[in-house]
């Protein structure tokens, strides 16, 4: 092992979610764990029955600060994961999965399609583009004709395969067989998160998330709520297409993943600038953001002192960007979103047709909804009486759906609930 670290923060945001199975090799995967928590990813380790044998899940839920899966039937709970983590609720939580080490049996049933346990159950619903397999096994077993086909099939189905090394393997011998070295496993995800290929590619997208701050004195502003997730889940979705994302994000919102060009914003003014800037090289653009619908006239230099019975603050309208890049015919497919309190379908096509958006997403601001909350249920209507919805999930597995409908209907296909 070398002494090489990764250094802080380099795929901060990024969730990630490392198979491991039974073969010696399995000790590697801890110092794997260690490198991409040392770069500030989220991981949480699925391991096999057999890797339990090699390594234990306390040392694996000790370095990555999550319960780790074992089981179909166990009942893993944490409270930033999705709730349904042993099944496919951890493959809408993961942005990219590692299989290291990944042993021929594990390998002939991902090839196979067999979901037998908690580890293969996820990779059987994981996107192959955004997984990495790191095989190791004994010589003989690598140059198995079963495990070769299996090999070229994988990576047929667009799964990324890394290794195996040639070098000294457990049974003694000089062969290919051993698994590739952390730091390498490391270095290949990485450039797979900062260039992935998909439906996107080509496409440059803009997302705006988060609030906006309007200012009233040096120590006072005008908000709201809005955290940015369902924002940066967008901005996910669509990188990790292989779409050009830039993310224009407000007050607060959390680090965005590695490769998205991200521009901090605090003003309604201040977006409106930056999305008009950008919106004539833009293909989709996403307005996730809850900008103020209102500034103060007046911006004082100095703090407002107590004192008085009343204070009255004058407000102005700010820009409404989404309403303006319809008028201006800017900023591509546009998609707008609507947060309501009531009648959510006959509002959201208002701002549909008022702002001359292509897609509106409705969201109902209540439990489990919104802003704040981890999870969405969304109603999007389009033009020509489309509409779409979808149940109430985790954000970021609702900004996959959301950028994949988005693609679709843009690209003239149906989709809808009427299909
Ligand atoms: N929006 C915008 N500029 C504004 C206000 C809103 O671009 N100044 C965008 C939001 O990003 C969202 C959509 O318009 O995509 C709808 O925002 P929402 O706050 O639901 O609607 P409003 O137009 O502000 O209408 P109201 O608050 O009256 O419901």
């Amino acid at each position: 092992m070398s002494n090489q670290e990764a250094p802080g923060g380099r795929l901060s945001g990024l969730h990630i979610v490392l198979g491991v199975t039974g073969g010696i090799a399995a000790y590697k995967a801890a110092h794997l764990v260690r490198l991409l928590k040392r770069a500030d990813a989220d991981v949480v380790v699925a391991m096999t029955e057999s890797a339990c044998r090699f390594i234990t899940p306390l040392t694996m839920t000790t370095l990555s600060g999550k319960p780790v899966v074992t089981s179909l039937w166990d009942n893993v709970r944490d409270p930033d994961l999705p709730t349904d983590i042993e099944h496919v609720g951890l493959a809408g939580w993961a942005h990219f999965a590692i299989l290291a080490p990944a042993t021929m049996n594990t390998l002939g049933k991902i090839a196979g399609g067999i979901a037998d346990d908690a580890l293969t159950t996820f990779f059987g619903a994981f996107d192959p583009t955004r997984s990495l397999l790191a095989p190791a096994m004994n010589v003989d077993m690598w140059d198995n004709r079963a495990t070769q086909v299996n090999i070229e099939q994988l990576g047929e189905r667009g799964y990324n395969l890394i290794g195996p090394d040639s070098g000294e393997l457990a049974c003694g011998v000089n062969a290919a067989g051993r698994m590739a070295e952390p730091e390498a496993i490391f270095k290949a995800l990485e450039r797979m998160v900062l260039n992935p290929t998909g439906s996107l590619a080509g496409k440059r997208v803009l997302v705006t998330a988060g609030p906006t701050r309007e200012r009233f004195d040096p120590v006072r502003f005008w908000s709201n709520g809005s955290t940015g997730t369902q924002g940066l889940a967008l901005a996910a979705a669509a990188h990790l297409r292989g779409a050009r994302v830039t993310l224009i994000a407000g007050p607060g919102v959390k680090p965005s993943l590695p490769g998205i060009t991200r521009i901090n914003i605090e003003s309604a003014a201040e977006m409106t600038e930056t999305v008009l800037a950008r919106a004539a090289d833009t293909d989709i653009t996403f307005m996730a953001a809850a900008v103020a619908d209102w500034r103060p006239r007046e911006t004082t230099g100095e703090k407002v002192k107590k004192g008085a019975d009343t204070l009255t603050v004058e407000f102005e309208p700010t820009t409404d960007i989404l309403a303006e890049l319809g008028q201006r015919a800017l900023g591509g497919f546009r998609v707008g979103f609507a947060l309501e309190s009531s009648d959510l379908e006959s509002r959201a096509a208002g701002k549909l047709q008022r702002k001359n958006a292509h897609l509106i997403i409705g969201n109902l601001e209540a439990e489990g909804s919104g802003f704040g909350a981890d999870t969405n249920e969304v109603l999007v209507v389009g033009r020509e009486g489309f509409r779409k919805s979808f149940p109430r999930m985790d954000k970021f597995e609702l900004g996959g759906h959301l950028v994949d409908l988005t693609a679709s209907v843009m690209a003239g296909a149906k989709g809808g609930d009427d299909g």
